[in-house]
C-alpha cells in the first residue's frame, strides 16, 4: 500500500472509532495509537495548548518532555505560525527539542477548534525525510475533523 492508500483507508476508521465521542483526550489517545499502529513511527502524539505553554498529552512511544513553551521547539513553532512544520532532519531545525536522539524527522500539525489551535499533534521517525505534503493533508484531515470540540 502506498502512503496515500493507508491514510485513506484509516480516515473512516478513525472516524468511526471517534464518532459520538465528545471527549477530547479518549478521542486524542485512540488518534495517536491508530495512527501510530498503522505506520511504526517512532513517536505518535498530542501536546495540548494549557495557558502560554503545550503540555503532554495521550501519545505512544518513548517517554517525552511534558511541557513546551510558546514558540519552542518545533511543536510550539506550529503552534506560534499556526501552520504544519514538516522537519525532514530535526538536527537542521535551530531550536529543535531532542526528547530522543532516536527522532530524526517530524511533522507538527496544529489542531484547531473555533479558529484558536487547541493542541498539536507530533510524530517522529526514526528516519530522515519520512514526512511530505501527503502525510501533512491527511493529517491535518484526520485532527482537524475528529478533534474540534
Ligand atoms: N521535538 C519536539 C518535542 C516533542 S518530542 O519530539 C516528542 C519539538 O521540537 O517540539
Amino acid at each position: 500500500m502506498t502512503k496515500a492508500e493507508t491514510y485513506q483507508s484509516l480516515v473512516p476508521q478513525i472516524a468511526a472509532l471517534v464518532d459520538g465521542e465528545t471527549d477530547a483526550i479518549a478521542k486524542m489517545a485512540n488518534v495517536a495509537a491508530a495512527l501510530h499502529q498503522a505506520f511504526g513511527f517512532w513517536w505518535t502524539g498530542f501536546y495540548r495548548v494549557a495557558g502560554d505553554e503545550l503540555v503532554l498529552g495521550p501519545f505512544q512511544g518513548p517517554v517525552a518532555c511534558m511541557h513546551i513553551p510558546f514558540g519552542r521547539g518545533v511543536c510550539g513553532t506550529a503552534w506560534q505560525r499556526q501552520q504544519t512544520i514538516i522537519v525532514p532532519n530535526v538536527h537542521a531545525f535551530a531550536g529543535h527539542i531532542a526528547c530522543s536522539s532516536e527522532s530524526k524527522s517530524e511533522i507538527v500539525v496544529p489542531v484547531f477548534s473555533d479558529g484558536q489551535v487547541i493542541a498539536v499533534l507530533d510524530i517522529d521517525s526514526a528516519a530522515y525525510g519520512t514526512f511530505d505534503e501527503t502525510d501533512q493533508q491527511y493529517l491535518e484531515q484526520i485532527v482537524n475533523s475528529t478533534l474540534r470540540r
